[in-house]
Parts: structure tokens; C-alpha cells; sequence
């Protein structure tokens, strides 16, 4: 049986499945998914089938790995000598599989002179869409928490902004985590990036910035005290998307706030 599927029939299907949730189309191409069923189908027919007494099993074609993926983007970050150069290298970085799902990359945003650089994990859906970091509630609540110590990503004085970046700048699909390879194969370019950024203190929003600079997670353990990542100076802290589904976690960020601020007013204040 064939169904026609005319103009009002496809609107309704679409809303039918705004209405479930859906709010992007990832792909630019659709995928045929009883093409795939029919393709695992043989597959698994093929393992399945009896072998030749005698006859030697086919063996598999050695995966091709292609390049090393680390250690190319360990080159391409180590050649670039500004900023700029670095966005361009990460933008035509292909290895990646989060890129064939997102829109834009999202390099950075804020003053690259800063005093002050903000590690978040990855683009949501917001961001993909403007290409910024942190432009969703989650960067909403972020601005107001560090405009209460008196920085803004606008303000041209290093003293009184803040730069930020991500640890991956493609949206994860379904915004998930970055898995532990796509952090590995990207962490030379945010090593590279805070290279050249340069900041005297480094604020690690959530546990994937942790995973990505300091080798650990347990957010809740590491918050409030400082700690090095490349050598820096640098705070662990509650992801404001977590402040938003557990508000009365504030108060420990609003201590980590004011440590924050005292280390860049030349104190030292440990809330612990
Ligand atoms: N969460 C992040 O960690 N980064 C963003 O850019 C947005 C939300």
C-alpha cells in the first residue's frame, strides 16, 4: 500500500514530532534504515554460515586506520601561531565525526586578552546554531555569575572579561558527552588554544573540562579547589547547567565566584 503524502499530511507528521521533542535534523541527507536491517541481516547470515572443512577463513581486511588522528591534530595546532589560525585549523580538522552532525564550529568567545578563560564542554543547540559558545540558558547563567564579579565577555579591559571556549567545538549528537576519544583527539587543540590565549587562571566549568585538563572527574570533590592545568592557575566549578537543575548548589559556586575573584585581585582565597 502506498501512501500519498501531500502538503498537510507532511506538516502534520512534522509538528507531530515537534510536539515529541525533535528539534533539529541532523543529517542533510536521509538515511535508509531498512537498507541498513537488510545489510546487518547478510552480515550476520554470512558469520552464521557453516564453514568449509579445510578451507581457510577469509581473513579481514586489516582496518584502515588512516592517519593518527592525535598526532595530526597535534601538528596542526603546533603550526598555528595565532588564534586565528588555530580557529582555521580546527574548522577544516576532518577527522572528527562530531563535525558531520553539527552546524557551525564553535571556536570562542569573549576577550582573547583576558586574564580570565573559561573551559565549558560542548555546544548545545544554541550555540551550534550562532556559532558562540555559551549563548543558551546554561551561557545565560554563566554571564550573570561572572558579571557578579565584574567581568563581561564585551569589555575590552583584561581585567574586567573573560574568554571562553569549550573542550569540543561541534555539538555532540543528542547532546551528549564528548566521548574519551573525541576528547583526545581534540585536547591538542584547546592545549593549543590556552597556549595562545595565555590566561593567569583557568575556570573549569563541569566534569569534561576536569576530564580533558586534569585527567579526572567528581565535580563535586574537585569544585572550590585550586589546582594546575597547563601550568595555570585553575578552578574547578559546578556547570551552570547543573546550577539550573540544582539551584541550591549556587552557594558553592557563589564561594568559588568570590576565590576567583580575589585570585585575580592578587589574594589568594581558598574557600577551603
Ligand atoms: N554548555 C557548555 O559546556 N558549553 C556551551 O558552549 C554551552 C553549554
Amino acid at each position: 500500500m502506498t501512501i500519498a503524502i501531500d502538503w498537510h499530511l507532511a506538516r502534520a507528521l512534522l509538528e507531530w514530532q515537534v510536539e515529541l521533542g525533535v528539534t533539529d535534523a541532523v543529517l542533510a541527507e536521509p538515511v535508509d534504515r531498512f537498507a541498513r536491517v537488510e545489510e546487518r541481516l547478510d552480515a550476520e547470515a554470512q558469520r552464521a554460515a557453516p564453514q568449509v572443512s579445510g578451507a581457510r577463513t577469509p581473513v579481514a581486511a586489516a582496518p584502515d586506520d588512516g592517519p593518527d588522528a592525535v598526532a595530526e591534530a597535534t601538528r596542526l595546532a603546533l603550526a598555528a601561531q595565532d588564534l586565528p589560525a588555530l580557529a582555521e585549523a580546527l574548522q577544516e580538522f576532518p577527522y572528527c565525526e562530531l563535525r558531520r552532525g553539527a552546524r557551525n564550529c564553535v571556536f570562542s568567545d569573549g576577550n582573547p586578552n583576558a586574564r580570565l578563560m573559561i573551559i565549558g564542554e560542548g555546544p548545545g543547540a544554541d550555540e551550534d546554531r550562532q556559532g558562540r559558545p555559551f549563548v543558551g540558558k546554561a551561557g545565560q547563567l554563566l554571564d550573570q555569575m561572572f558579571a557578579a564579579i565584574g567581568l563581561s565577555r564585551g569589555s575590552p579591559d583584561p581585567n574586567a572579561s573573560f574568554y571562553v571556549t569549550n573542550t569540543v567545538p561541534w555539538r555532540p549528537p543528542a547532546n551528549r558527552e564528548p566521548t574519551p576519544d573525541e576528547l583526545a583527539m581534540l585536547r591538542p587543540f584547546l592545549l593549543r588554544h590556552i597556549e595562545l590565549a595565555a590566561p593567569e587562571v583557568l575556570v573549569l566549568v563541569g566534569n569534561v573540562a576536569c576530564a580533558a585538563l586534569l585527567g579526572k572527574r567528581g565535580i563535586t570533590k574537585l569544585r572550590g579547589r585550586w589546582t594546575t592545568a597547563q601550568g595555570i592557575a585553575a578552578m574547578p566549578m559546578i556547570h551552570p547547567a547543573s546550577l539550573l537543575r540544582n539551584p541550591e548548589a549556587k552557594r558553592e559556586a557563589w564561594a568559588d565566584l568570590l576565590a576567583i575573584k580575589a585570585r585575580l585581585q592578587g589574594g589568594d582565597r581558598d574557600p577551603h
